[in-house]
């Protein structure tokens, strides 16, 4: 048997004993047929594995699953839904990793996107056509076999199209940008059926929304993304210290910091791995391409603080890069409660704070104890090179994104990893806002739902909500942050 496979079972079971649907919307029955596959709870067993999200915390039971397999079965799910009488609540996953229960529906439909999970070149090589539910493994793929990049997922397991909507900050967005900074064009299933091409120059108000706007405006059923000559071998290091060491590491990040190039990144981690489950701090340095200077760029973590353990490795490419930690998300507690918010810098006083919060945090319950705090600090000033107002991303002066994470296998411990995620989320972007003097909000790609859309959009939110006027007037998507439509 597989390792993983006695596990399962267990996650049924409780999905079929505590998931029934809270709200039993009276439905009409199916009038219609699609190419694709429909799942209901009688299909048992498929059914229930169609339920499965990366967070188990969002897991809901809907009425019924689509799986739609061409972009014509999807106006028919949409019209059902929106003319039942009250209309069916609608619930589109892409890769079902965003860790509110957005993708889900209780007692709703679920339109599936696994099977739209297509991938293209384009014949010039130029750019790479996806549709809406391929994850970033699949586009990484095709990739890899022409020796080319496209700025996506460090994770292969991240869903294109939820990663897109929400900006998408990858390794190589330090040389290129955000994901939506290179997109060139895209498909969309508006609320009403139509099926429209969005681009600079075709819908290009939904083009602004969509990128940054998240799943307000439609089902993105195809991405065409920008290419890059491949950018590795990429350099990736593992480095382990005594969490007593924080304050010298980051003085040795802010060293680090001074002399960052385009090309190199750092991930900064607080976590308590076994067997001891003390406080540690993991830094994995990043450098793309063939850098003659790598021993360089890593001197700061090794001058001043001798690692516990100091692995430097090499991986040619995004594919092999993205399945790095498949064993760690493997083992890792599956109830995943996630805010994320950026930061101008991660500013000392900041950051012992923050780290004492987890500390106390993991400290306290075997339950929460694989809970953890993720910075990533990727090269921030390409992503400044975009015109603020060409997307509806609002944060566009030099960030990194910062992360918290509470984990446990206990449904019993929600609330208080709950509590502890919104409180460092709060911290976090209060003193950011008091050191910019702006506030820049939470983040769409790690949210939990109880933002407002002031909140994710900020300033521009009252052109989201024109956009919205035009192309959802009667508020079709009513999962995630939901967008007023302006009234004029
Ligand atoms: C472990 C982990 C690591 C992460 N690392 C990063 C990172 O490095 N950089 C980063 O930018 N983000 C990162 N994220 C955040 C991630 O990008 C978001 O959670 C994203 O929403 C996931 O997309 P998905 O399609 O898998 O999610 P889903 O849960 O399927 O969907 C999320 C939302 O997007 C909507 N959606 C999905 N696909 C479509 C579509 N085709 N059309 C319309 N709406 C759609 C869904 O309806 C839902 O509202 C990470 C998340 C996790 C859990
Ligand atoms: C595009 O990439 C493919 C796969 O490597 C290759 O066979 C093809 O010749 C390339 N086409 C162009 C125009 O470069
Ligand atoms: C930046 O790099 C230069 C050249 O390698 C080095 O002399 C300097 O000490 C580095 N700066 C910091 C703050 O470490
Ligand atoms: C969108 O937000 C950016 C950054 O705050 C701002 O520069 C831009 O003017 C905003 N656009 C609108 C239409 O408000």
């Amino acid at each position: 048997m597989l390792p993983g496979v006695h596990a399962i079972v267990p996650i049924l079971g409780f999905i079929i004993f505590f998931l029934a649907p809270k709200t039993q919307i009276p439905m009409a029955p199916l009038s219609f047929a699609i190419k694709g596959r429909v799942l209901t709870a009688e299909d048992g067993a498929e059914y229930l594995n169609a339920l499965n999200r990366f967070s188990h915390v969002s897991i809901l039971k809907p009425q019924h699953i689509f799986f739609p397999a061409e972009l014509d079965d999807i106006p028919p799910i949409l019209n059902y839904a929106t003319s039942n009488d009250p209309p069916i609540e609608l619930a589109v996953k892409g890769g079902g990793i965003h860790s509110s229960a957005w993708a889900s529906s209780d007692g709703g439909i679920v339109i599936d996107l696994a099977q739209l999970n297509k991938v293209a070149l384009s014949p010039d090589n130029q750019s790479v056509i996806v549709q809406g539910g391929a994850v970033w493994g699949d586009v990484y793929k095709v990739c890899q076999e022409a020796k080319l990049e496209v700025v996506g997922s460090p994770l292969w397991f991240v869903g294109v199209g939820g990663f897109t909507l929400g900006g998408g900050y990858g390794p190589l967005s330090g040389e290129h940008g955000l994901a939506i900074d290179n997109l060139l064009s895209a498909i969309v299933v508006l609320a009403d059926g139509r099926i429209v091409r969005t681009s600079p120059t075709e819908e290009p108000e939904l083009f602004w929304a969509i990128r940054g706007g998240g799943n307000q405006f439609g089902i993105v059923v195809e991405f065409t993304f920008k290419t890059h000559p491949s950018a590795g071998p990429f350099t990736v290091g593992t480095l382990i210290y005594d969490g007593e060491k924080l304050p010298l590491i980051l003085k040795a990040i802010q060293d680090w910091k001074a002399n960052q190039t385009a090309n190199s990144r750092l991930n900064l981690m607080f976590f308590r791995p076994g067997p001891s489950f003390a406080p540690k701090i993991m830094l994995l340095p990043w450098i793309a391409g063939s850098a003659s200077n790598v021993e360089e760029i890593l001197a700061p973590f090794r001058r001043t603080v001798t690692p516990l353990l100091d692995k430097v490795n090499s991986v040619p490419d995004m594919f092999a890069l993205s399945h790095g930690s498949d064993a760690s998300f493997a083992a890792a507690p599956k109830r995943l409660i996630i805010r994320g918010l950026f930061i101008a810098d991660i500013w000392g006083d900041m950051m012992m704070e923050v780290f004492k919060r987890w500390r106390d945090h993991t400290e306290g319950s075997e339950d929460v104890k694989s809970s953890g705090i993720m910075c990533d600090l990727t090269f921030p000033y390409k992503i400044t090179e975009i015109d603020p107002s060409a997307t509806a991303s609002h944060v566009r002066r030099p960030h990194y994104w910062f992360s918290v994470q509470g984990r446990s296998n206990r449904v019993e411990a929600d609330d208080v990893n709950k509590a502890f995620v919104a409180s460092v989320a709060r911290y976090v972007r209060e003193y950011n806002t008091q050191k910019t003097g702006e506030d820049f909000g939470a983040w769409i790609s790690m949210a939990q739902g109880d933002e407002s859309a002031k909140d994710i959009f900020g300033d521009n939110l009252s052109r989201l909500r024109r956009a919205k006027a035009r192309y959802d007037p009667q508020k079709v998507w009513t999962k995630g942050i939901v967008i007023e439509p302006a009234s004029e």
